[in-house]
């Protein structure tokens, strides 16, 4: 294992997209920012110099880092933000991560420009367990507000209402051919036939889970949040914001002869919610054919994409990941469990002051864990934690719902609709064995949710639609060869069910990835006491940790 490391600048730097130019915050001036790379095993150091104007953040979603939470990123979780003007060095402990995973801003939305793919490649003298691909084309799914996107969640949780929907999907920071003015610029994949190649698709987007497909292509999934899956080939995929997944592209259409060498690949949303306003534009990327005639006067085709609605596409191509399960990857699920959370999580509503709000009735949107709408504190829960300063946050976040009802049906105690609101987290002894059910509820308006969980990666051992049912779904839990996530779709008036060792102390952020319900409260944090032994306890903090 060896260390690089890596200067990230964070700094306004004009764009054009969509007819109109504005300032947008980057790393580097870059859009998407760029790319880690790294081997299983490594450690990279990023220096992250603030010149943002604003305070910042940045966060290695899906790296475990084992024991240091220090450098995990989220703001008032684990650190202080970097101040305008100050810089702070990440340490990013790579340790059984093996695949693709990303990296964004965690303060405020600024992730909505402020990301970059992380690349885990093999150890040296280990390879990947598919054929060696020709060569690899990261492929990062965004979303473009023509207004200023911190503007655009401050005015939400100030109005009350919902916030003002993207104005385009992007691939690779590019809208694509079907959007104004965008033509010029859109993302050119260049291809030879016969070759095979490796794409790395993150969702970046803020707030929508999206279908992805290619045109006269079929799609072979080979892994998910740097987790190897079983290998199924797929016209499309459905990938939540917050994960990622690799695919195997096979360059195998014809070029002698054909009329036609370039074809779409494409985005658009899957929105779960009925009643709940979405982005419906679609972007689009070309996969071009280098060693083909060239008759650029015909416009490629597109590729099919499920309806927004298509519930049972989605839910049937996620039901296809599984673990790989291999010798060399093997599975290691909590067989039994020591602690069972069930979690509720809803969209809600706080009453406003003279219903002068934009919500339902005048009153303030709003979202929950267990009824609990987080609220980040002023200092760190990490630093609070470990510095035994009182007042910060509370541990009471409750192992069960308030509530046990039809969470599918409609009829709801009227005081569910508003939660109470606090920074409340929950404690774990080190190496407890958790299992946590996400129960989705239809409180406000059903939704899938994309639940993060920060400092592992979890089995996700049962999904499904309606109640969970204590005594029954534990047995169609899948225990053989479950997807290895960080971020797993709780399907709308559905439930899942998702396990992991709390091997990791620290202070663990979990929230759902779209980003309006997380600005709306729905998360907590986990606190995992230090183990007996020196190995099982977390690092100390570096010297220069970000004041508040
Ligand atoms: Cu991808 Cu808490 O984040
Ligand atoms: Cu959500």
């Amino acid at each position: 294992a060896t260390t690089q490391d890596y200067d990230f600048v964070v700094k306004e730097t004009p764009y054009s997209r969509l007819c109109d130019t504005k300032k947008i915050l980057t790393v580097n001036g870059q859009f998407p920012g760029p790319t880690i790379e790294a081997r299983k095993g490594d450690t990279v150091i990023v220096r992250v110099y603030n010149h943002a104007g604003k305070n910042i953040t940045l966060h290695w979603h899906g790296v475990d880092q084992p024991r240091n939470p220090w450098s995990d990123g989220p703001e008032y979780i684990t650190q202080c933000p970097i101040q305008p003007g100050a810089n702070f060095t990440y340490t990013i402990l790579f340790s059984e991560e093996e695949g693709t995973l990303w990296w964004h801003a965690h303060s405020d939305w600024d992730r909505a420009t402020v990301h970059g793919a992380i690349i885990v490649y093999p150890r040296n003298g280990t390879t990947f367990p598919f054929p060696m691909p020709y060569k690899e084309i990261p492929i990062i799914l965004g979303e473009w507000w023509i207004a200023n996107v911190s503007e655009v969640i401050a005015d939400a949780l100030r109005t009350g209402g919902d916030p003002q929907l993207s104005d385009a999907y992007t691939i690779n920071g590019q809208p694509g051919d079907l959007y104004d003015c965008s033509k010029p610029g859109t993302f050119k994949a260049l291809v030879e036939h016969g070759k095979t190649y490796l794409l790395r698709v993150v969702n970046a987007a803020v707030n929508n889970e999206l279908f992805f497909a290619i045109a006269g292509h079929r799609l072979t999934v080979v892994g998910t949040d740097a987790s190897y899956t079983k290998p199924f080939t797929t016209d499309f995929i459905m990938i939540t914001p917050g994960q990622t997944m690799d695919l195997l592209l096979e360059a195998n259409q014809p070029v002698a002869n054909s009329t036609n060498n370039r074809y779409y690949m494409a985005a658009s949303a899957y929105s779960s919610a009925v009643n709940v306003a979405f982005d419906d534009t679609t972007t689009t990327a070309i996969v071009e054919y280098i060693n083909g005639t060239s008759t650029s006067s015909t416009s490629p085709p597109l590729p099919y994409l499920p309806s927004f609605d298509d519930t049972d596409s989605a839910t049937n191509f996620t039901a296809n990941l599984r673990s790989l399960a291999s010798k060399d990857h093997p599975v290691d699920v909590p067989q039994t469990i020591d602690e069972r959370i069930i979690i509720s999580v809803s969209v809600n509503v706080m009453l406003c002051p003279n219903r002068s709000c934009e919500g339902p009735n005048g009153n303030r949107l709003a979202a929950s864990l267990n009824n609990v709408s987080f609220i980040l504190p002023f200092i760190d829960i990490l630093d609070a934690y470990y510095r035994n300063i009182d007042g910060v946050y509370g541990t009471g976040f409750p192992s069960e719902p308030p509530f046990y009802f039809n969470f599918t049906g409609d009829n709801f105690p009227f005081s569910l609709f508003f939660p109470r609101s606090a920074t409340e987290v929950r404690v774990l002894d080190y190496n407890t064995s958790v299992e946590i059910v996400f129960q989705g509820t239809n409180l406000l308006a059903g939704e899938n949710h994309p639940m993060h969980l920060h400092g592992f990666r979890f089995y996700v051992v049962g999904r499904g639609f309606g109640n969970y049912d204590k005594e029954k779904d534990p047995e169609s839990y899948n225990l053989v060869d479950p997807p290895l996530e960080n971020t797993v779709g709780v399907p709308r008036n559905g439930w899942a069910a998702i396990r992991f060792r709390a091997a990791n102390p620290g202070v663990w952020f979990m929230h759902c990835h779209l980003d309006r319900h997380a600005s709306w409260g729905m998360a907590t944090a986990f606190i995992v006491k230090n183990g007996a032994s020196p190995q099982a306890r977390m690092l100390p903090p570096p010297s220069n940790m970000p004041p508040c």
